[in-house]
């Protein structure tokens, strides 16, 4: 095992059954690390860091083809958990964790740059899912991957199943729902 699994596992102790941090889990985590793989995406925005959790079975694929996730987390203490468990688990080259309110930090032209994205992660709160779509639509490669997670626990709320409307219909995307974990949506750009 080497020391970004041991961290993985550390954080699934960490969390509980409760999951008082809230993790994708591991059956998504893993998800996460095959879908990077496949597409060899090089690239990755995550929104909801929390305590890093997800972000480390990304950096997991990134790290051997020398590819950077940028993760974003509002929340002061998880946010500081997440930077100790990257910094840990030797994957600081790999991560920039970006600090702030997700819609603030989407307006910082300098921290996205021109950078176009090969996936998109959405894990942070639910009701922001139809702007982060406006932001990383254009910004998603053709062949580009999102994934949404929480789409079944939460699909009957009103801003999900507005999103999830969204994205069914739109023409530039081929997407599907997964039962793993709380459900997620995993959608490509055409
Ligand atoms: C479900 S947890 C993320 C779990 C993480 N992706 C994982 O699987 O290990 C959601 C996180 O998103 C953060 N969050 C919610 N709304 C946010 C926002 N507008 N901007 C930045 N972070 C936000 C919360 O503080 C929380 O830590």
């Amino acid at each position: 095992m080497d020391v970004v699994d041991l961290k993985i596992s550390e954080i699934e102790k960490l969390t509980g059954a409760e999951n008082k941090y809230w993790i994708c889990g591991h059956v998504v985590g893993e998800f996460l690390y095959k879908q990077i793989v496949e597409i060899s995406a090089k690239t990755v925005l995550e929104f909801g860091t929390s305590v890093g959790y997800s972000a480390l079975w990304m950096a997991k694929a990134l790290k051997p083809i020398g590819g950077r996730l940028l993760t974003v987390e509002s929340h002061k203490e998880r946010g500081d958990l997440a930077a100790k468990h990257f910094e840990e688990a030797g994957v600081m080259d790999v991560i920039s964790l970006v600090r702030g309110h997700a819609p603030e930090v989407l307006m910082q032209k300098d921290v996205f740059k021109d950078t176009m994205f090969d996936m998109a992660f959405f894990d942070a709160t639910k009701y922001e899912h139809l702007s982060y779509f406006d932001f990383v639509y254009p910004r998603l490669k053709k062949g580009g991957v999102l994934v949404v997670d929480n789409v079944i626990s939460h699909g009957d709320g009103n801003m999900m199943r507005k999103f999830l409307d969204l994205v069914a219909q739109h023409p530039g995307i081929a997407s599907e729902i997964i039962d793993i974990g709380s459900g997620i949506l995993i959608g490509r750009k055409q």
